[in-house]
């Protein structure tokens, strides 16, 4: 592992990666570095995920092993408590926090904080409790059943440059000294590859949490690059989605979000993946998920359908990844009265107006070098989609304005 470390920051190094923020000292499987006796503390978070009308998740991680807990309220009252729970059990001597409340009012603010008490081992059967630590008191508001705006921000490509966060958020996520978002979207290829847990704390949990993500939810949607390294598969852990998914759809304002997984760009029998790789058959397994996704009332009444998807599966080069979903997902999409599709993936900004190929815009966000990035923001009304797309420097790149179709 920490081979692997080393690897990881030389390899940024070579690349010449502006400044990192320095690494924590965790590892993946629970346990924290036998080497670092440090007190325990909350390694990072709180962070929102899954942000519905009447439920959120709560996640945090922490140093020591623990058993944890939120303690919330509507307004300012904290009166409330809850905890994970499986099969009986309450959730307990763990370090990653997923705890989902459930039964909140829709359009309401809520109070929380987090808790951790340290389990210092087990005598034969009995638990050893150690010292609590417990967070600030944070905020968030669940949204209305009916609302009719929503305003949102999407990153791609950031290919391990955390700096990216804190530098398109506070130069153009906000119209004067308001916030321009109420959620966040990281559209893949967060990282070049995953080797440790510190690498998805310092390069993208830590900076999110920092400016937002203790009040305001974000999702990750898998990239080609999440796909690749070490800890690839312990990435879903540090997350909340529907059903343990990386496709499935949710609803914001008037917008009905469908996200699907492009998977890796090459084919399955790439030297690269090493044999372990089945994007084909996920592919096709997501097409039969989506084929019924689109005849849901759900979809077809919301008044917007906007998917996010990390490759295009039009405008992103011809290598089989792009071709592949072109071809399974091209043709539901198409008859699906899509209204709009935000990618990322070439590195090269672009919007791609309606053609004989997909009949609806498509976005492609740029990066992750200086010059190259982009924030796209989007904001949804009853009536209308209003999409731009500044780069860096506050150069609007891309725009749209899409008005709600006609029956
Ligand atoms: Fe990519």
């Amino acid at each position: 592992m920490l081979s692997d470390r080393r690897a990881f920051l030389e390899k940024m190094s070579q690349v010449g990666a502006l400044t990192l923020l320095p690494l924590s000292t965790t590892l993946a499987n629970d346990q924290a570095l036998p080497a670092v006796d440090e007190k325990n503390h909350f390694v990072v978070g709180p962070y929102l995920q899954n942000l519905g009308t009447n439920d959120v998740t709560v996640m945090w991680i922490t140093h020591k092993n623990c058993f944890s807990w939120v303690e919330y309220g509507a307004g300012t009252y904290t009166s409330k408590r809850e905890f994970g729970y499986n099969n009986g059990l309450i959730e307990a001597n763990n370090r990653i926090n997923k705890i989902t409340i459930s039964n909140l009012n829709p359009g309401t603010d809520h109070k929380y904080r987090i808790v951790s008490t340290e389990i210092l081992g087990y005598k034969g059967s009995k638990v050893e409790f150690g010292e609590t630590i417990t967070s600030p008191m944070y905020g968030f508001k669940t949204p209305g059943g009916n609302d009719e705006e929503f305003k949102m921000v999407v990153f791609n490509d950031i290919h391990d440059r955390p700096q990216i966060i804190p530098q398109l958020l506070y130069r153009h996520g906000y119209s004067g000294n308001k916030r321009d978002y109420d959620f966040v979207v990281f559209n893949g290829d967060c990282f070049d590859w995953v080797t440790e847990e510190a690498q998805m704390v310092d390069h993208l949990i830590k900076p999110s949490v920092d400016i937002f993500a203790s009040e305001f939810p974000f999702i990750l949607t898998q990239g080609n690059h999440e796909c690749r390294g070490s800890f690839s598969r312990h990435i879903p852990k540090y997350f909340a989605y529907p059903n343990d998914k990386y496709y499935y759809s949710f609803r914001r304002g008037p917008v009905h979000f469908l996200v699907l997984d492009s998977g890796e760009d090459k084919t399955d029998d790439s030297v690269e993946y090493g044999g372990l790789s089945a994007f084909d058959r996920y592919r096709e397994e997501q097409k039969k998920w989506l084929e019924k996704e689109i005849e849901t009332e759900a979809f077809k009444k919301a008044p917007f359908r906007v998917l996010l998807i990390h490759i295009s599966p039009w405008h992103s080069g011809d290598w089989h990844g792009t071709m592949h979903c072109r071809e399974v997902f091209g043709p539901l999409l198409n008859r699906a009265r899509i209204d709009l599709q935000l990618s990322g993936h070439t590195h090269r900004y672009a919007t791609h107006d309606p053609d004989a190929t997909h009949n609806f815009p498509i976005m492609i966000g740029g990066g992750p070098l200086e010059g190259k990035r982009t924030l796209i923001k989007l904001h949804a009304t009853a009536k209308e989609l209003n999409l731009k797309m500044i780069r860096d420097d506050g150069e609007l790149v891309g725009k749209y304005t899409i008005p709600k179709k006609g029956k």
